[in-house]
């Protein structure tokens, strides 16, 4: 067995030589200046690498991940890397971004127990107990599951909507622009929840619109079958 793991070191000598191949001084205009328009806040999960996924090179995207794309109020992790892409990189569009089959989503959801990571859960149990009559109702457990990695990220939208950060932002003109995205393991694909907010006075309408849809789109399911 490799200890000191050479075959990453080649494979990262070779994507570097691949990407000055493409574009010539593209490490060295890096050096200047980062200037992504876009921050990410999505899983810790392996299968779901930003850059890759939208098909951008670095420093196009600021990004932080952590289980179950959580964003709490009280997290100086979470705020100290939304500040200084707000402020400082001057980002346009923070997207939250959950997963169906999110290990940590399942977890709330069935009560499992993995570790110290429970009681980082409990912030996605708090989303299942907000919505748990209507979840309760929703056909069989795969399908509930994909509605609570639904619900997660708009609860997680709205909880960035609602930092004094975002709120901020907004209150001096800033144009930062707040999204709530899902996406398929399975295929690949970004979902929009259609949970998109440019300003504090847009944040009640536009969780409520997004919440109300993706209601209508799960009862429909649990009505007619699956599409
Ligand atoms: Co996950």
């Amino acid at each position: 067995m490799s200890t000191n793991l050479d075959e990453l070191f080649e494979s990262n000598r070779r994507w570097a030589d691949a990407t000055e191949r493409r574009s010539p001084g593209f490490f060295t205009s890096l050096l200047a200046q980062q200037a992504p328009q876009y921050l990410w806040i999505g899983c810790a999960d392996s299968r779901v690498p930003a850059n890759e996924i939208l098909g951008l090179l670095p420093g196009e995207v600021f990004v932080h991940r952590n289980v179950a794309n959580v964003v709490v109020h009280s997290d100086l992790n979470a705020l100290s890397v939304m500040q200084f892409a707000i402020d400082m990189l001057q980002v346009r569009h923070i997207m939250v971004v959950g997963h169906y089959g999110c290990g940590g989503v399942r977890a709330a959801l069935e009560g499992l127990r993995i570790g110290i990571a429970d009681n980082w859960i409990r912030h996605v149990q708090d989303v299942r107990n907000k919505h748990r009559t209507w979840l309760d109702g929703v056909g069989d457990d795969e399908l509930r599951l994909k509605a609570l990695c639904e619900l997660n990220v708009l609860e997680q939208a709205l909880n960035v909507c609602e930092t004094t950060v975002v709120q901020d932002a907004w209150q001096r003109g800033q144009t930062v622009v707040v999204h709530g995205w899902v996406y398929g393991l399975h295929n690949g694909l970004l979902q929009d929840l259609k949970m998109t907010v440019a300003g504090a006075g847009d944040v009640a309408a536009a969780y409520g619109l997004a919440l109300g849809a993706l209601k209508t789109r799960f009862d429909a399911i649990r009505k007619n079958g699956r599409p």
